[in-house]
């Protein structure tokens, strides 16, 4: 028997960029018994929660569920729009996009990886001017597609895509725009269709609340339309007959039934108008960004994200100082006061360590977050410029959230 529920100190804080810690609601939900996958129930599930994605991704066109983690979405991107040897432009805004670079290379795609140099490109957004002038010098189209990641988990820097779609649009260049919001999606406002992204990637453990398991591609005609030439071999990935076996709810292939379950809950709970639909979801994770940013200017810390407007709703990066391994903070913390926080990854590692501000959290869950860190680093001998907690307890008293509480009925 797994132990995992037991903690000495009543619950574990998981305060980590996803998995985000799942609420009892969408437990509960996984909890009901599992269905036949060809039976007449399923056919109803399926095409509820095919219907409820679509509102979450603001798209009207066909979102394929896959019972996979987000690389496997990436991966199923990829394949479904290209051939091998075309020609992609990423750009480099964290350990994420590198890892997406990664596997666009070992799938036989030659890949052009933009960025500011050293690791300036780990602490911004996406410049979309960089990938403007260098569409406008591709005067043959030899890019067939932009990829980028909405919301870099490894930093917490949210890039803009409306901004990315225009800088696409002013070179008057026809490559695909491939979009990684994988932890964005649900927590940073995302739309599909109005920002022009052709495939949108993103998975369940972040802010659509539910554990690992399945993922998304968020489609667009044009990127159906690139299906049909594209050469690079797929057969899991294809999404020609998950599309159309879809269209009755079903799956070519047994589809993971309990986490859409979860999914259909999660789905009613983001989209209800009493909590304010989407725009509340969102509402309410930049509060928690802000609030969470009052502390750590508070104690005289950097935020891994210079660049205030790119800076997340979803992670706060938080740079330690010269001389502390941001691992042995962490992991101090952890013993002492069962706080999980995310640790540095790639580039910036020992040198940062990472706040979650998603899934099934407030305002106390964060306040707690906040405490574990200011007591480890005063533990580890850092000296804090200030109170972060007195600054976040100020800025969320002073700062009532968008959608009042409820009472249960
Ligand atoms: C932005 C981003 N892209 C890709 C991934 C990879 O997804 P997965 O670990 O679900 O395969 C993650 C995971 O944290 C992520 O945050």
């Amino acid at each position: 028997m797994l132990t995992l529920d037991f903690h000495p100190t009543g619950r574990h804080f998981l305060q980590i960029p996803g998995p985000s810690p799942v609420p009892d609601r969408i437990l509960r939900a996984m909890s009901l018994p599992t269905i036949d996958h060809r039976g007449p129930e399923f056919g109803a599930l399926g095409l509820r929660v095919l219907k409820g994605i679509q509102q979450i991704f603001q798209t009207r066109h066909p979102v394929v569920i896959y019972p996979a983690s987000g690389t496997g979405a990436w991966e199923a991107a990829l394949v479904n729009t290209l051939s091998p040897g075309d020609h992609v432009l990423m750009y480099e805004t964290g350990h994420f996009a590198a890892l997406w670079d990664k596997m666009a290379t070992r799938l036989g795609l030659k890949v052009e990886f933009l960025g500011l140099p050293g690791t300036e490109g780990w602490r911004k957004g996406v410049q979309a001017h960089l990938i403007e002038e260098r569409l406008k010098a591709d005067t043959g189209h030899a890019i067939k597609a932009v990829c980028v990641v909405h919301n870099e988990t490894s930093t917490g820097a949210t890039s803009s895509i409306l901004a990315v779609r225009r800088a696409i649009d002013a070179a008057r260049h026809p490559a695909l725009l491939l979009v990684d919001s994988i932890s964005g999606l649900a927590s940073a406002e995302y739309k599909h269709d109005e920002w022009g992204v052709d495939v949108t990637i993103s998975g369940s453990q972040k802010g659509l609340m539910l554990p690992p398991g399945i993922s998304f591609n968020a489609l667009s005609p044009k990127a159906l339309a690139a299906s049909q030439t594209a050469k690079l071999p797929r057969a899991f990935w294809a999404w020609d007959e998950i599309v159309e076996m879809n269209k009755t709810g079903y799956w070519p292939y047994t589809p993971n039934t309990n986490l859409l379950y979860a999914l259909t809950e999660a789905c009613d709970m983001l989209l209800d108008p009493h909590h304010g639909g989407l725009e509340g979801t969102f509402a309410r994770h930049r509060r928690w960004g802000a609030g969470v940013r009052a502390g750590v200017k508070a104690w005289g810390l950097e935020i891994q994200c210079n660049e205030v407007a790119s800076q997340s709703p979803v992670l706060t990066g938080v740079i330690t100082p010269e001389g502390v391994d941001a691992d042995a903070l962490r992991k101090l913390i952890y013993e002492r006061f069962d706080l999980s926080l995310g640790t540095g990854l790639g580039k910036v590692k020992g040198r940062m360590f990472r706040i979650g501000h998603l899934g099934d959290c407030n305002d106390l869950t964060l306040m707690a977050a906040l405490a574990g860190c200011e007591m480890g680093m005063k533990l580890m001998g850092i000296k804090l410029a200030g109170s972060g907690v007195a600054a976040a307890m100020e800025y969320f008293a002073g700062h009532p959230a968008p959608v009042a509480l409820q009472k249960a009925a």
